[in-house]
């Protein structure tokens, strides 16, 4: 079904202009407004590509929708150029002669190119976007994946749609546990080395603090002493050693970010909020909405949600907490873009911290949180287990991608011995299938993480469609070479792609809702829908050594699907090389 959300935002799309003329039309027939005509797709493709229901009329007019229908048929059909109407049951079915169909939307794919699918319905607001946030004396971990990617997505989804899009990596380098791995390094760093494998030499000091720390619960003391010396701003050797961490950490992490394609426009750990806390916490207190409770400063949060717990501001060491330093950045945010919308990608497991967040937000009467948004996403399991950073089991992320590009160079070497630039393509196939089977499912889902399925050139997978991809680029060009394509294309000859023809006009309509919904797995599954349309239709259609008008219109029509396969590809994070 149509998101009626789309339909009433922003600029026509493609599809949206058969849309438009559909509703003028019946509502010039019935007395409903143009806004009031609620449009479907109907559960069979076959019928059509646009279904009004008649049922909305069933009252005003007092007779049984088929009856509606039936009458509406003839008075709407041949109506709208290219556009025929026929009543099935209680239904009024619109279907776009093919011809008209394919001329439109191939014409419009040709013209924008690598912009088909955008608008400029963001005309220039403000969308920022927080994710990855990495914790740094805990190792980025598959966890952090999930993140970094869904949100990268969200970002380049709200740039093709005219957004300005502001990208924080809000990294994990504060917080007591700084003060645990100060005490290890302090203890145990000597003779390690940190430059050479930094996460890893940190993860094992990190987890040899805990060890040591059931024998010894002093040690908790030393890092709780550790922690506060850092948060009193001091510049000693906490300070110090705080400082190589945090730059060695943000080393690896670049690392893996460039092998995905991210980058970010601002990255603030949070840290960077530490000289705005004081303030912070006099704000929400100057508002009224602070209290003492056993020494601590909470806001009470009972009066915006049944049973929310309290929002803890100031502990009764008087050191900051991670809602503190959130409550800055969100205080900072909002005076530095006054926002359209505020997007957190993180998982699920910090729901409540957001709410939370709001909550105090709500209750200092700042309305401008209703645009902040918790983009939260399930849990990813690995075949190894659930990890736990202080036991030390984690997957890297970095051994998770080598993996998988180790696999497709495997197939690549199998199925296309003599590829050129093989090592590269492995790269991107690899990584890419890793990437979209994180995205081609709702985020909020968890994911079991199975191997035999990531890698795999069928089903509904990252390489699948690359592979499609590379088909037709093979088959451009082959053409090309072959000296054909030539000539005027018979547009009309493609009526029996007429699905192929409505996936691809519904493009502009899927990355609009896509991004409304931060949810890019709605540009996965399009995608996948798509490419099994023309993988099926290459079965019975040859493309190449036709008569040249057939030729030619089969080439527009392969064109614009790459293209489309691509831009969403592209909106994804996943690269679709020419050949593999
Ligand atoms: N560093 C946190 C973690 O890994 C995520 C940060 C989320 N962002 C925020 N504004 N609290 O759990």
């Amino acid at each position: 079904m149509l998101d009626p959300r789309a339909l009433a935002v922003g600029r026509a799309t493609l599809m949206q202009t058969f849309v438009e003329a559909i509703r003028a039309a019946l509502a010039s027939e019935t007395e409903l407004a143009p806004e009031e005509v609620r449009l479907e797709r109907p559960r069979d493709p076959e019928l059509g590509d646009l279904a009004f229901p008649c049922f909305a009329l069933a009252k005003r007019l007092r007779a049984a929708p088929p009856a509606i229908a039936a009458d509406l048929a003839p008075r709407l059909d041949g109506r709208l150029e290219g556009i025929a109407a026929v009543a099935t049951g209680p239904f009024l079915n619109f279907k776009v002669d093919r011809a008209v169909l394919a001329a439109e939307v191939l014409g419009e794919i040709q013209a924008q190119g690598e912009r088909y699918g955008g608008s400029q319905e963001g005309d220039g607001r403000t969308v920022l976007i927080e994710y990855s946030s990495p914790n740094i004396a805990k190792p980025m971990h598959v966890g952090h994946l999930r993140s970094t990617i869904i949100g990268a997505a969200i970002q380049r989804l709200h740039d093709l749609l005219g957004y300005r899009t502001v990208s924080i990596n809000h990294i994990g380098d504060w917080g007591s546990q700084f003060g645990k791995l100060v005490v290890a390094i302090r203890h145990w760093g000597e003779g390690v080395d940190l430059e050479a494998d930094p996460i890893r030499a940190l993860l094992a000091l990190y987890v040899r603090f805990h060890e040591e720390a059931e024998t010894r619960p002093e040690l908790e003391e030393e890092a709780r002493a550790a922690f506060r010396e850092l948060e009193s701003g001091e510049q000693g050797e906490v300070r110090a050693t705080w400082r190589r961490v945090t730059e060695l950490s943000l080393r690896e992490f670049q690392k893996t970010y460039d092998r995905l394609g991210v980058g970010f426009d601002h990255i603030r750990g949070e840290a960077y909020y530490e000289p705005m806390l004081d303030a912070t916490v006099a704000r929400a207190a100057e508002a009224g909405i602070t209290e003492e409770s056993e020494g601590a400063l909470i806001v009470a949060l009972e009066g915006v949600a049944k049973d929310m717990a309290p929002c803890l501001l100031r502990k009764s060491d008087g050191t900051t907490l991670y809602a503190t330093r959130d409550l800055a950045a969100a205080f900072l945010r909002w005076e530095e873009n006054a926002f359209e919308r505020s997007l957190y990608v993180v998982g699920n497991e910090q729901t409540l911290h957001f709410r939370q967040l709001k909550g105090v937000l709500q209750r200092m009467g700042l309305d401008w949180q209703e645009r902040m948004e918790h983009v939260g996403f399930g849990l990813m399991r690995l075949p190894e287990g659930k990890m736990q950073a202080r036991k030390g089991r984690v997957v890297f992320l970095e051994d998770v991608l080598d993996r998988a590009v180790q696999e497709a160079a495997r197939i690549i070497a199998e199925k296309n011995p003599d590829l050129a630039g093989a090592e590269a393509v492995a790269e991107a196939v690899g990584v890419g299938a890793v990437v979209f089977n994180d995205l081609k499912r709702d985020r909020v889902k968890d994911v079991d993480f199975a191997w035999e399925e990531v890698v795999c050139f069928e089903g509904d997978t990252g390489p699948y469609l690359q592979y499609t991809h590379a088909r037709m680029a093979s088959i451009l060009r082959k053409a090309a070479e072959r000296g054909e394509g030539g000539a005027e294309p018979e547009l009309a000859a493609l009526a029996d792609a007429g699905h192929i023809l409505v996936q691809l006009g519904r493009f502009p309509e899927v990355v609009r809702a896509s991004a409304a919904h931060a949810e890019p797995s709605e540009i996965a599954t399009h995608l996948l829908a798509l490419a099994r349309e023309v993988n099926r239709w290459y079965v019975d259609h040859r493309v190449l050594g036709q008569e040249p008008p057939l030729t030619a219109a089969r080439l527009v029509l392969i064109r614009s699907c790459k293209c489309v396969l691509l831009n969403g590809l592209r909106l994804l994070g996943v690269s679709a090389p020419e050949e593999m």
